[in-house]
């Protein structure tokens, strides 16, 4: 296990048990069905479906004799155990066993202790080992918002770590290279000086410069120039939670990408990636399919080089790597994940 320190430093990857006590998504809450799915967080086998009394996220174990829950099925709004048919609540509670009929006394024991679940920002989210205070959640205030419609991209499984996933969510150095093929074509490599906002949990970074817009209509008519102001602004939240709003004042286009990572296990990850948009009435129209299958497109770009470094944990050593100050805001990143393990 990483996350302590040791010879080369201190290090964070999927597998650090501070990771229990913050909110990772398990599935996209409108992707939940009576169906029993298996999902792993941190390491640990849960199983989710929507019950009778609502989503439940619930280790993937019988406390009869450890059958896997997600082998069953939903009868009559209950989870129902594969095994001997013990039939289960969404807050774990055992509702009923067969082999002792209705009505009869249940076992203390053969209640399943549920982790804390919560739904935000369209997914459902679990803690597997919660504080005496609530763990941060991202802040996404345009969530919601009237004429900002989700498009949620196909959720992928990545062999990363979360905090790597989030270095490279947030740095915007590597735009000319690893997305030359997709938006990096028309970027600056010049970074120029920026601040970096942060409390102990969170950080934010507002970025103005100018990009080549191709993707305005308005640029071929000679209406709008080519080379337009673009606002970028970046927040984080430990540990793997991040946003991306694209203000394009010109055009009036403002866009926001949601980006969260789950840790699987030591050595992968699931993102979680959504683009809010205020240009599309609906996740299915033409215009929305095609900025999914781009954001799509620049995501895999990113996984390509993630999926080639040699280990999957992040240093948070400032020493362990060559930093410039263009890299502010994963040097800050990695300062808030080093006081996430600390404590
Ligand atoms: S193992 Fe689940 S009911 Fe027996
Ligand atoms: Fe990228």
């Amino acid at each position: 296990m990483t996350g302590t320190a040791g010879p080369t430093g201190r290090s964070i990857a999927n597998d650090h048990p501070s990771l229990r006590r913050h909110w990772h998504p398990v599935a996209l809450a409108a992707e939940i069905g009576p169906e029993p799915t298996r999902v792993v967080v941190c390491g640990e086998a849960l199983v989710v479906a929507r019950l009778a009394d609502g989503v439940a996220v619930l280790p993937d174990r019988c406390p009869h004799r450890n059958a896997p829950l997600s082998a069953g099925r939903v009868v009559e709004g209950h989870l129902e155990c594969p095994y001997h048919g013990w039939r289960f609540g969404a807050d774990g509670g055992c509702r009923f066993i067969p082999a002792l009929g209705e009505g009869a006394t249940v076992p203390p024991k053969a209640h399943v202790p549920a982790p804390v679940v919560r739904e935000a920002y369209g997914m459902v989210l679990v803690c597997l080992e919660p504080g005496p205070d609530d763990a941060p959640l991202l802040a996404v205030p345009e969530w919601g918002a009237l004429g900002v419609v989700p498009v949620w991209l196909p959720v992928v499984e990545v062999r990363g770590g979360g905090a790597q996933l989030l270095d490279n969510f947030l740095d915007f150095t590597h735009f000319p290279f690893i997305h030359a093929g997709t938006f990096g074509a028309g970027e600056d490599a010049l970074v120029h000086d920026y601040d970096v906002e942060h409390d102990d949990v969170s950080l934010k970074v507002r970025y103005e410069h100018v990009i080549e817009n191709s993707e305005d209509p308005l640029v071929a008519t000679g209406e709008h120039p080519l080379l337009q102001p673009r606002v970028m602004e970046y927040t984080f939240s430990v540990p793997f939670a991040g946003r991306l709003r694209l203000e394009l004042p010109l055009t009036g286009v403002e866009n926001t990408i949601l980006f969260w990572a789950a840790p699987i296990d030591a050595d992968h990850s699931r993102v979680f990636c959504a683009l809010l948009r205020n240009d599309v009435a609906s996740p299915d129209e033409p215009a929305a399919l095609a900025a999914r299958d781009y954001e799509f497109k620049v995501l895999t770009e990113d996984v390509w080089m993630l999926e080639q470094l040699p280990t999957t944990s992040l240093p948070l050593d400032l020493p362990a790597q060559a930093h410039t100050r263009a890299d502010r805001i994963t040097v800050e990143m990695r300062r808030l994940l080093a006081a996430m393990v600390d404590t």
